[in-house]
């Protein structure tokens, strides 16, 4: 069976002191066994705060993003190694707000996996298509180009840590959740791509996440969808309350 995974991208919120309070109010919500992996990826600064804070719980920790390089003078960079130092076991990995403001190409997010992997940790890839690609119904050729381009020259082995995230872009933040019929249809589309290209063993065993307005009101219908493993939540899990309250429902 394919482990469940949700994750809260925090994105650009919350200071350390912030992080903390609120990793340790998720914390002691979720003392029981979760069904499902809970996974935080806090901005940069708090990720070791937050490492320190989750301790003795089964909350997992997330980077937002890492350096394509390996190490050296590339000023302003974090490296995989870093992360990894940290007890990082996820990295999201061309989020489209990366692609879209900070102009992430699919060769610089294949460099990134290949970062990611080679410090053994779980890439996170997200991928996804906007509204205008959706309206020229070019969904499935747009993100079967994503996936050849950012998975070129990963072998069979690179794929056994590996996550997907289908986060459509026009559902990201803008309350437009993606209907259930849509998401399944896109993730099954991901499974069958991993199955033709990897191996049937390996299409079934991969986690594929949906990403965009997830919130409390639909994360359980999402989560039924057959090819759905999990959910990137955003803004929903800025507030650990609101956060919980969607783990509770899957
Ligand atoms: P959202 O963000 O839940 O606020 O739509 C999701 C994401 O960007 O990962």
């Amino acid at each position: 069976m394919r482990k469940k995974i949700i994750i809260a991208n925090w994105k650009m919120n919350k200071t350390v002191s912030e992080s903390i309070r609120a990793v340790t109010e998720l914390k002691n919500k979720l003392s029981g066994k979760q069904e499902v992996e809970i996974v935080v990826a806090p901005p940069f600064t708090s990720l070791h705060p937050c490492e320190i804070a989750i301790s003795g719980s089964a909350i997992l920790l997330a980077a937002q993003n890492v350096s394509e390089f390996d190490q050296g003078a590339y000023t302003g960079e974090v490296s995989a190694n870093m992360l990894l130092d940290i007890q990082c076991e996820y990295v999201l990995v061309g989020h489209s707000e990366r692609r879209t403001i900070f102009d992430e190409t699919n060769q610089i997010v294949q460099k990134k996996l290949k970062q990611v992997l080679e410090y053994e940790m779980s890439p996170v890839l997200c991928i996804g298509e906007s509204e205008l690609t959706r309206k020229a119904q070019k969904t499935f050729s747009f993100i079967e180009e994503q996936l050849t381009e950012c998975l070129r020259g990963l072998k069979e082995e690179d794929l056994l840590t590996f996550v997907v995230a289908y986060e459509p872009i026009w559902a990201i933040g803008t309350g437009n959740t993606a209907t259930t019929s849509q998401i399944q249809e896109v993730h099954g589309w991901i499974r069958d791509f991993f199955e033709k290209q990897y191996g049937k063993a390996l299409g079934q065993a991969i986690p594929i996440l949906y990403g965009g307005s997830v919130s409390e009101t639909n994360a359980s219908e999402i989560m039924k969808q057959k090819d759905v493993d999990g959910l990137l939540v955003g803004g929903a899990s800025l507030d650990p309350e609101r956060f919980v309250n969607i783990i509770q429902h899957c």
